[in-house]
């Protein structure tokens, strides 16, 4: 199968992209909430930036259908999802500063802090991880409190110390700032990229089955699901920032084996790494194989995912 067999994917996809488009623009209205005395016009305009008009809107799309496996609303899941995307764009505006990889252009636009200024994208980046924590905690998201709380304990894991910033970490360290290079070895590179990249993907597919309260089994099987899809995902955005140009990523492209990033590229050599995310995809399909044709879209997108050219 290939990333536009399953029928109606690229459509159902989209349509998750112009649904979380339209929460997001109205999340970051002009007019305060209850509470707020006012919202500074250019942190807004800086979170806008960040968030508006680009971005394949892939871990919305995952919670969403990972959601509709179990039988969850959609409006809820569109929210979470919606959250999920802020705290993701707030890690790509800080991913962008010149302390950390040190780029000017993010899907096809000035990055926040050349658009703005570094203060500003700092502070965009921080308000858009804590608006991702207000969104999770809203009754709309669910209507059981028990709910919305282990979404915000998931979040809060995938995004902190042992999940996405200390990823993070280990990326930046890896790079040999801090203390003399070293080469990584490979399973340390996969802990690292489980970390800064898996957990927020293996939280969109978990976060579906919170939301339609899915039994220990099921749980079971679309974390394993998760966990093989977000290793693919930063395998294939290692291997296009070797094959890609910056036209179509929208992003700078060959830069990672300058910065000396520790990738399965830089160990396993090209061939070899996408073998790897071949068998990846085999690994994801194979975790779906209980839940039969209801998965169809899941499956698609790890197709999706490791065949994408941005
Ligand atoms: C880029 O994520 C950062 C990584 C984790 C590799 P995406 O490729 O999902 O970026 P957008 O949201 O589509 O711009
Ligand atoms: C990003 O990895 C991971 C994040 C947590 C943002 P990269 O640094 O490779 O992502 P790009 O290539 O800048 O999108
Ligand atoms: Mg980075
Ligand atoms: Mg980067
Ligand atoms: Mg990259």
């Amino acid at each position: 199968m290939d990333a536009g067999s399953h029928h109606g994917f690229a459509a159902r996809l989209a349509a998750v992209a112009s649904e979380t488009e339209a929460l997001l623009a109205r999340l970051l209205d002009d007019a305060p909430l209850p509470g707020e005395p006012m919202r500074p016009k250019r942190l807004i305009s800086a979170m806008r930036h960040a968030v508006l008009g680009g971005g394949k809107r892939l871990r919305p799309f995952l919670l969403v259908e990972s959601a509709a496996l179990f039988g969850a609303s959609r409006a809820g899941a569109l929210m979470a999802g919606t959250a999920l995307e802020c705290l993701h764009c707030y890690s790509l505006v800080h991913d962008d500063l010149p302390a950390m990889d040190n780029d000017d252009l993010r899907r096809g636009q000035p990055t926040v802090h050349k658009a703005f200024d570094e203060a500003t994208a700092i502070l965009a980046g921080d308000a858009l991880l804590t608006l991702a924590f207000d969104i999770v905690a809203r009754g709309d998201v669910h209507a059981d409190a028990n709910v919305r709380s282990a979404l915000v304990l998931e979040l809060a894991r995938a995004a902190g110390l042992g999940g996405m910033a200390g990823g993070q970490m280990l990326d930046l360290a890896a790079e040999g700032r801090f203390e003399p290079k070293r080469m990584l070895s490979e399973s340390e590179i996969v802990t690292l990229q489980a970390m800064k990249t898996g957990a927020l993907i293996r939280f969109a597919c978990r976060a579906g089955a919170i939301l339609g309260k899915a039994d220990d089994k099921a749980r079971t099987a679309i974390d394993r699901y998760g966990a093989a899809i977000g290793q693919a995902f930063q395998i294939a955005d290692d291997l296009l920032d070797v094959e890609g140009d910056a036209a179509a990523l929208g992003k700078a492209a060959h830069k990672d084996a300058a910065a000396g990033k520790a990738t399965l590229v830089a160990v396993l050599g090209v061939a070899r790494t996408r073998a790897r995310l071949d068998a990846l995809v085999a690994e994801a399909e194979d975790a779906l194989a209980p839940f039969g044709a209801k998965a169809d879209t899941l499956r698609a997108a790890a197709h999706f995912i490791a065949e994408r050219r941005s």
